[in-house]
């Protein structure tokens, strides 16, 4: 497709989204199934379900635009799934596992915040007010689900995946895999984690405080009705 208008960097940038979101179809039950903690599993379902309506919000678009949905496939989020995959296939702890999914499910939300509010604009900026409307209540929802994840992450998944640390600060022999694991167990969204935990616990947690303080990253496209 040339892309010679905005319209059609538009339409590039929903069907990427609609890629997306069918990606992710597929990713969620998995998530959940490996999940341990009931509330991270309760999150990814609800999330399952609001992605559902997402996809329908963007066939609705499509729709008006007439235009097909699909010729495009998100390797952005290709790829965010295959590093949760990768971690699914670790042998880990499960409260750090839990840790870890939500951090995997963190990055996906970010990369979708930053989708939904680049194509909110240019259908703001293309006139296109309904349109506009449905990319807003997906992008309050991908919000919402971050805020949601951060806050699960704080009270009480990353303090049950901290419960190990001792263990494995005391067992430094046992050298790569360790390492591993609780760097993922920061979780990518905790916003004050640092100061909460005594030193020698809060390791990734002040590295990942503050990517997950800002909410929607894509430039110039936050603006909320
Ligand atoms: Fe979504």
């Amino acid at each position: 497709m040339e892309l010679d208008t905005l319209q059609a960097l538009y339409l590039e940038g929903l069907r990427d989204l609609y890629s997306a979101e069918n990606q992710l179809l597929k990713a969620l039950p998995k998530m959940r199934k490996a999940a341990t903690n009931p509330q991270l599993q309760d999150a990814f379902n609800t999330h399952l379900a609001q992605t559902e309506q997402q996809v329908a919000r963007l066939e609705r678009i499509f729709e008006q635009l007439g235009k097909s949905p699909k010729g495009k496939h998100c390797k952005g989020m290709e790829g965010l799934i295959e590093e949760g995959n990768d971690l699914m296939k670790e042998d880990a702890d499960p409260d750090v596992l839990d840790a870890g999914l939500i951090a995997a499910a963190q990055h996906v939300e970010h990369y979708e915040i930053a989708g939904y509010g680049t194509c909110r604009t240019y259908a703001e900026l293309l006139g296109l007010d309904e349109q506009m409307d449905l990319l807003q209540q997906t992008l309050n929802e991908e919000e919402e689900t971050d805020v949601l994840l951060t806050e699960l992450a704080m009270t009480s998944v990353n303090i049950a995946a901290m419960s190990g640390d001792e263990d494995e600060m005391s067992d430094e022999s046992e050298g790569g895999s360790n390492s591993r694991g609780g760097g993922r167990a920061s979780g990518s969204g905790q916003k004050k984690t640092a100061g909460k935990t005594p030193a020698k616990k809060s390791m990734g947690g002040s590295r990942g405080k503050t990517s997950g303080a800002k909410r929607g990253s894509s430039a110039g496209s936050r603006s909320k009705k």
